[in-house]
């Protein structure tokens, strides 16, 4: 006889509240272990580092709705975060700690979150996971976010691609938060994601997290490009498909000039040219992960995302 198991109730003991100010260096520690003891397990390693929670705040002073975290006995136990651009709502971390793993936690966070996305009135749910962990990607079926393509982190050291930098590139400018940049960048993402991020791109220039750059051809303009001071690329973004070879291999120079020992990016496997690119610089692939989303959207042979969490 088949016995079918019924789902796991969250224990009594722990409640889901939303997060506050204070919460959000500890669940930056709480994520940083929780992803270590995945790709640890699942032999790549540790790949997480903690990073003062910069993004997390923003998102929080911009909409409060968007962040929990799940307690027990004055402990946080895990951690939920999203944001909404338009009609795109995206979640940006959902951990739970790695002990506390399969008590229903993460079933209860998500359904926090979920309903953020519903008051929001996004008809588009987005994230982006590990392509190996069948426990979140099981979890984010049952919401209806379905696998889309997959996403390649990947890096190369600064040696390596400075021997093999070459073909055409365009000229740049630095971009500035000017009225008239920020339209054109809104304007730029609306065409390629189907989305205005005016509010994000606000947070990278005024912040400082990273350095960006308008992408010129003769008087086109192109595109943007983000390189931070680590030697990482991204969000990166060009008004036409074949714009992505140069635009990526502009970006890979001017990280390579940030003097970064190590360079990386992120590459969506919907973009061939990305990848050729990133391969004929001799980058490798470090992490497999997924795009997951309620409907198809956007045009991924155009976009490279930042990371997980910014997209
Ligand atoms: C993913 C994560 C947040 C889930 O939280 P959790 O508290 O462990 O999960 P829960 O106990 O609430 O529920 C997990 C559900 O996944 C289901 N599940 C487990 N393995 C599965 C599989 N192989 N296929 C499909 N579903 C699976 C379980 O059945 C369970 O649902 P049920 O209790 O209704 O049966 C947590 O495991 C985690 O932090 N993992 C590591 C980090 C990570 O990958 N986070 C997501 C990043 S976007």
């Amino acid at each position: 006889m088949t016995v079918i198991q019924p789902p796991t109730e969250l224990p009594m003991s722990v409640v889901c509240r939303p997060a506050r100010a204070q919460d959000l260096e500890f669940a930056d520690a709480l994520v940083v272990s929780s992803i270590n003891d995945l790709t640890e397990r699942h032999g790549f390693g540790p790949t997480a580092v903690s990073s003062p929670p910069n993004f997390q705040l923003f998102c929080m002073k911009d909409d409060a709705d968007g962040l929990w975290v799940a307690e027990e006995n004055e402990r946080i136990l895990g951690f939920a975060w999203s944001w909404v651009c338009g009609d795109m709502w995206f979640l940006a971390q959902l951990f739970v700690s790695p002990d506390q793993q399969g008590r229903s936690i993460g079933n209860e966070l998500i359904k926090r979150t979920i309903e953020h996305a519903g008051k929001s009135g996004a008809s588009n749910r987005v994230l982006i996971t590990f392509s190996f962990n069948m426990v979140s990607q099981g979890l984010y079926i049952r919401h209806g976010l379905l696998p889309r393509f997959p996403i390649y982190s990947v890096s190369a050291s600064r040696e390596q691609l400075i021997g093999h930098l070459h073909g055409p590139r365009y000229a740049v400018t630095p971009l500035k938060p000017e009225a008239s940049t920020l339209r054109r960048l809104a304007q730029a993402d609306e065409w390629v994601l189907g989305v205005s991020r005016e509010k994000h791109h606000r947070y990278l220039i005024d912040g400082g997290a990273a350095t960006g750059f308008n992408l010129h051809d003769g008087n086109d303009w192109i595109g943007y490009a983000y390189v931070d001071a680590g030697g990482h690329i991204g969000p990166l973004a060009v008004m036409e498909p074949d714009a992505v070879a140069p635009a990526l291999r502009t970006a890979l120079y001017l990280a390579a000039g940030s003097g970064a020992s190590r360079i990386s990016a992120f590459l969506p496997g919907a973009s061939k040219a990305a990848l050729d690119t990133a391969m004929t610089h001799g980058m490798r692939i470090k992490c497999p992960m997924l795009l997951m989303s309620s409907r198809e959207f956007g045009n991924w042979a155009q976009y490279l995302p930042r990371n997980p969490g910014f997209m």
